[in-house]
This record gives C-alpha cells, structure tokens and sequence, in this order.
C-alpha cells in the first residue's frame, strides 16, 4: 500500500517525466492531478525520445491506469493528437487504460485567443504564458462558467454553455482587446467530435482511485510545472494559475490527504525559468551559456530557450516546506561537469540588510532587490553519466550532491546522471521501502 507524489521544487522542467516513468514501473496507477498542456515532460528509453503534454508519464509501461484529474485543465484536440501521436509509434500498451476525470475543466478555442491577448496587452510585463489558454480556462473554473469534460457528453448542455460563454469572450476579445470574434458554430461541431473520442474515457476519478486505494494498489501522482510557478506560493503574478504543491494532488484527484505516503522533490542539479520573472540567481554570462548548451535548455513545450543559473536553496527550501517533501531526487547533475567552480545559493540579501534564507519574500518588488549569498564547492572533470551506485562518483560530486542535503534538510533518494531511463541512481525507492 502506498500513494506517492512527485512535485517539481523550482520553476518546472526538472526532469519530472523521466522520474514519473522510472517510479511508474512500480506503481498501478498514475494520475495528473493540476496544470494541463502547459506541461512538457520528456522520457527518454534506450535513446528514444517522448514527449508529453497532458497524457501521465506512467504511459510507456503496460498495465497501468494513466489518470487525468478533475483538476486539470484539458484542451481536448490537444489530448486526442497526443493519443494519436502514442498509437502512432507504438507507444500506447495494449492492457494501459487511460482515463479523464469527467470533472476536469475544457480549454476552448476563446481561451487560447484570450491568452495570447491578455499577454499582447501587457507589453513588457508580459507573464510569457505558453498561451496554452490555461489562465483563461481556470478563471472560467472559479468564476463557475467552465465547461467540464461531463458537459461535453451531453450535446445540449454543451451547446448551451458554449452560447453563454462566446457571448460573454466575444464582449471581452472585441470590446476590450479589439480582436475578432470567435464563431460558436464550427466550435460547436468540431467539439462534438471530440465528446464521441473521449466519452470511452470519462469516469469518475476519485471512486475509481479509492477503489484502487482499496485493492492496495500503488498510485503515483505526477506534478506538473514547479512549486515557485505556484499561484498561492509561488513567484506571483509569475506563476501558472493552477497550485502546484504536492497538497493540491488531493484536491485535484478526489483522494484524501490521509491516503498519501511520500512526497519526492525533483531539483535540478542548477535552476532555469522559462517565461517573466525575477531569478536570483540567473546567469547571463557564459557560465550561462554552458549550461544552457549542454543541459539543452529549450522548452520542451513551446520551445523557447530558457534561462539558467546556479542551484537556488531558498526555492529548494520552501518547496520543501510546503509541499511536505520526504525525499529529493536530483536531476542533470551530468550537466554540471567539467565546471571548475560551482556555486550554490544559501540564502537572499538586500542592500536595505533584509534576509532571505527559508522563503522567498512574498512581495516581488523586495524579491527583486535580492542578490544571492553564495558558497562555492569545487567541480569534476570525470563523466558520471555511466554511475549506477553513490560510490560511483567522484568525491567532489558526492560533496555536491551531500551539500545539497544538508541545506534542504531532506535526505537524497535518486540522483540523475543523464536523460535516459537507465542513467539514474536510485538510493532509496518510495515504492519499495
Ligand atoms: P519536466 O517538465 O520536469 O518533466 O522536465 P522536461 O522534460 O521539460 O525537461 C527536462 C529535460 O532534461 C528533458 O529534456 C529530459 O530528457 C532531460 N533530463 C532529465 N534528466 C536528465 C539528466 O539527469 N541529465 C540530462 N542531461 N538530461 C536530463
Ligand atoms: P512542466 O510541467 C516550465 C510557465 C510559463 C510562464 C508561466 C505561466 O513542463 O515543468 P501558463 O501557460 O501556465 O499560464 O504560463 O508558467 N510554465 C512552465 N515553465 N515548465 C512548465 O511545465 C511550465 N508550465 C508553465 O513559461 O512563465
Ligand atoms: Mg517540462
């Protein structure tokens, strides 16, 4: 019996995917549980590359039940490419079922084009959203007009609701964004589509995950995006507008807060943003450079370069507060080699004498006037991508990797040494405990 999740502990991109799929092997399930196709997460096996944007990172193994939770936001042409994109290279188990939370909220056409306006009319303040339409499709969520997957399956509710909704989007896009309307008709009729696609998948996600709970089976939850793009405790306005922690995976499935057993971390070895806002600990040298070169820094959803810098303990520390984690994987620690000197950020200062050590100033505009306190620990030059045990590496690695511990105060379970499956150490496994 056991319910682990997986959360990224700065601003995405940690190298989720691979551990989702490294830990799937274990579990029965696997369930997003917030975020939608903002997501990119990449697996790597024997060299062949996938990527993934809304589908679970469990999908490559057999004999799973890949969930999409109530909690996300699910853009459904997006959903039925990457089906077809699955099936079409052989990657979609015959015995793994994939199921949607019929309470999951749709993106619709009007929330890409509302996303993309609202980031044009923001000019340099731009957030620099992946325009995936998931701001949009979440305020449509709390404001209580969204249309959920259950609406979908039913052509007249559907209708409805879409009249409703284009009326209110195309007030907003024309009047105050001066854009073109959109047409409710052909939005109709491709949806329609989409419901005769996905009705085989829909199903209530929280009595189907008790049930499993039940039959002692082994559910992982895969995060998406970071604990700092968090919409409560993140770099906010810079944040996504879903809450990423590890908390909101009960939130987003239907499952109890009881029910959980693990909380795993991922931490890039360094940090990188993609998109606005500030970083502490960005690097726009040729240090940056380097990292940004070897580590293959673009997105993996939109493609854009993203921005790099030193490891950053204050975000590192506060996911781990507040998502409650018990164990820290640690990714693309390869990336770091043949670096004479590393840095590691301890801690935040400003010129006022303010100090930053276990959060992240609330207040963006303090945030910004924080520079970082550094130590400084000697690299390594021998390639570890070939390390299969902790001994394996070399000293000045393990000091980095043990220094890295100590400041987060949560014990390392698995270290990363390359994209592929197999090029990963793992120290402690939360299912096999
Ligand atoms: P996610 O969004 O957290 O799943 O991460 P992404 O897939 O967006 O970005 C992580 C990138 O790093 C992907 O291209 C992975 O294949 C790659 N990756 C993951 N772990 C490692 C690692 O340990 N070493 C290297 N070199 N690449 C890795
Ligand atoms: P994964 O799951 C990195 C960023 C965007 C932007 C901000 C808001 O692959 O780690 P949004 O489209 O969500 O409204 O954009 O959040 N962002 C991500 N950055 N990884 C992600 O996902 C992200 N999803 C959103 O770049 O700054
Ligand atoms: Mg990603």
């Amino acid at each position: 019996m056991s319910s682990v999740i997986v959360v990224g502990t700065q601003w995405g991109d940690e190298g989720k995917g691979k551990i989702v799929d490294l830990y799937a092997e274990d579990a029965d399930a696997v369930v997003r549980f917030q975020g939608g196709n903002n997501a990119g997460h990449t697996i790597v096996v024997k060299g062949k590359q996938t990527i993934l944007h809304l589908i679970p990172s469990g999908i490559l193994h057999d004999h799973k039940l890949c969930v999409l939770g109530n909690g996300m936001v699910i853009d459904p042409k997006v959903l039925i490419e990457e089906i077809q994109y699955l099936k079409g290279e052989n990657a979609f188990p015959p015995h793994t079922k994939l199921v949607i939370s019929d309470k999951a909220h749709l993106i619709m056409p009007y929330h890409r084009r509302i996303d993309a306006a609202r980031e044009a009319a923001k000019g340099t303040g731009k957030i620099g959203t992946t325009q995936r339409g998931i701001g949009p499709a979440y305020e449509d969520k709390v404001s209580r007009t969204g249309i959920r997957v259950c609406d979908l399956l039913d052509r007249e509710v559907f209708a409805e609701k879409l009249r409703r909704n284009v009326e209110e989007k195309n007030f907003l896009l024309t009047k105050l964004f001066g854009e073109p309307a959109v047409d409710e008709k052909p939005i109709l009729e491709e949806y329609a589509g989409y419901a005769d696609l996905l009705r085989p998948h829909a199903a209530d996600v929280s009595l189907l995950l008790d049930e499993a709970i039940r039959q002692k089976k082994k559910i992982l939850f895969e995060g998406a995006q970071g604990g700092h793009l968090d919409v409560d405790h993140g770099t906010y306005p810079f944040v996504t507008s879903s809450n990423t922690v590890a908390g909101n995976a009960c939130c987003g499935a239907g499952v109890g807060p009881t029910q959980i057993h693990s909380v795993i971390g991922i931490v890039k070895a360094y940090t990188t943003r993609v998109g606005s806002g500030p970083f502490v600990t960005e690097l726009t040298d040729e240090t940056g450079e380097h990292i940004q070169r070897v580590g293959a820094e673009f997105g993996a959803t939109t493609g854009r370069k993203r921005r790099c810098g030193w490891l950053d303990m204050v975000l590192v520390r506060q996911s781990a507060r507040v998502s409650g984690i018990t164990g820290l994987a640690i990714t693309k620690l390869d990336v770091l080699t043949g670096i004479d000197k590393l840095k590691i950020c301890v801690g935040y200062r400003t010129a006022r004498g303010e100090e930053f050590t276990k959060a992240v100033p609330s207040d963006l505009r303090v945030f910004e006037r924080c520079e970082p306190v550094y130590m400084e620990l000697d690299g390594w030059t021998e390639d570890i991508r070939s390390a299969k045990r902790m001994e394996d590496l070399p000293r000045n690695t393990r000091r980095y990797v043990d220094t890295l511990e100590t400041l987060a105060g949560v014990k390392v379970v698995l270290v990363s040494v390359g994209a592929d499956r197999n090029e990963t150490i793992v120290t402690e496994n939360p299912f096999r405990r």
